[in-house]
């Protein structure tokens, strides 16, 4: 199995499970309380957000995904030109097919091609060096590198790692020896509060937790292999979900920290996902395969519709809830219930003053 149909393999399954989608996510679990009377005009909504370093144009952005063949470089265009029309954040898949084969770097380099101006970040292994993250970043003339933590996915993966004690320090290495950002993501079992400390610890400053409910990549991994008794689906749907790791970052007192910025992503079908994330604290949210399906069945004109329709309608929703800025969403009164619930109240994670937070405010 050479690595180019590895990649190619993500992007088909990625995709079918788009057409099959889990029936139930966390974020169903999570409902705004409305307040017909706290709406604000439309026009006084700011999108601006900033995280670290970095200003985002809207609170959310395109996440890793691909790179390495026809398809990806497809796909990455596609992105990327509707990143740059509609000013979105993008980052690419893993660079580490680049570094080792130079000859598929276009497929990535087509990123800053459409994109010139925009920000855009690298994406790598955390088994990788130093070395390999600041190649990354200067093969995309990155703005920031994502650097994947993927333990799961690697496990299920017929050639996939199984040595993962050395990520901890390879990621203080990577860290301490970059000049842009580094945000450390995981790819859908999501970052509980326990590992945003221990990232904290090493220096690590964004973290998009990446959490389960959306695309799964053990299923993936386990749909590339021989089947029958060659099985890993025991572990699809393994992990916690962004609403899960968002309450324990909470707990941890890891949010509104002004050296730490928690983002999410897993699972977000639309801008209302966007909006809970940002209610439950994240500072922008990822999107990754509710925007693939577009960019591969639909080209770049759609996927500029829909990023514009994504900011548009989120600043809509703010309207309505009557905040003004992504920062403040943490003011909304939220209710939260089902498994959601009961991990918060497992891990001693108080709900009530979630729900009734508008008043402190006033
Ligand atoms: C086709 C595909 C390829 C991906 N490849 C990468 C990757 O190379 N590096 C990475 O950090 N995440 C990768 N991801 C994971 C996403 O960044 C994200 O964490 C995950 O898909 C969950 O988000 P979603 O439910 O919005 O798809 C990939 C996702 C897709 C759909």
């Amino acid at each position: 199995m050479n690595v180019s149909s590895r990649k190619e393999d993500h992007i088909r399954l990625a995709a079918e499970q788009q057409e099959n989608p889990v029936p139930h996510r966390a974020y169903d679990d999570v409902s705004f309380i409305h307040h017909a009377l706290d709406g604000i005009d439309r026009t006084r909504v700011d999108l601006t957000t900033q995280v670290g370093p970095l200003t985002f144009a809207a609170p959310f952005y395109v996440n890793g995904m691909t790179g390495g063949t026809e398809t990806a470089m497809i796909i990455n265009r596609n992105l990327a030109i509707a990143a740059a029309e509609a000013q979105i954040p993008m980052a690419c898949g893993s660079v580490g097919i680049a570094l080792d084969y130079p000859e598929t770097a276009q497929s990535f380099t087509v990123i800053r091609e459409q994109n010139p101006n925009g920000i855009v970040f690298a994406n790598i292994g955390a088994g990788r060096t130093l070395d390999d993250a600041k190649r990354a970043v200067e093969l995309m003339q990155a703005d920031g590198l994502q650097l994947h933590v993927n333990a799961v996915q690697e496990t299920i993966m017929p050639e996939g790692d199984r040595d993962f004690s050395g990520w901890l320090s390879l990621i203080e290495e990577i860290v301490g020896g970059l000049d842009v950002p580094v945000i450390v993501k995981e790819v859908g079992a999501g970052l509980s509060a326990k590992t945003l400390l221990k990232l904290k610890d090493v220096g690590v400053s964004i973290a998009d937790v990446a959490g389960v409910g959306g695309t799964d990549f053990g299923k993936i991994e386990n749909n590339r292999r021989s089947g029958g008794h060659d099985d890993y689906s025991y572990l699809h749907g393994y992990g916690n979900s962004a609403v899960q790791c968002l309450l324990d970052a909470r707990s941890a007192g890891l949010l509104g920290a002004s050296d730490f910025t928690v983002l999410a992503s897993g699972g977000v079908r639309h801008p209302l996902d966007v909006a809970k994330n940002l209610a439950l604290g994240a500072r922008a949210v990822g999107v990754a395969g509710s925007f693939l399906k577009v960019a591969l069945h639909e080209g770049p004109d759609a996927m500029v519709e829909v990023l514009l329709a994504w900011k548009s309608r989120l600043g809509e929703m703010m309207a309505i809830m009557g905040v003004p800025a992504p920062d403040q969403m943490e003011y909304t009164d939220i209710l939260i219930r089902g498994e959601s619930r009961d991990f918060a109240e497992v891990r001693g994670i108080d709900l009530a003053g979630l729900a009734s937070r508008s008043q402190e405010k006033e």
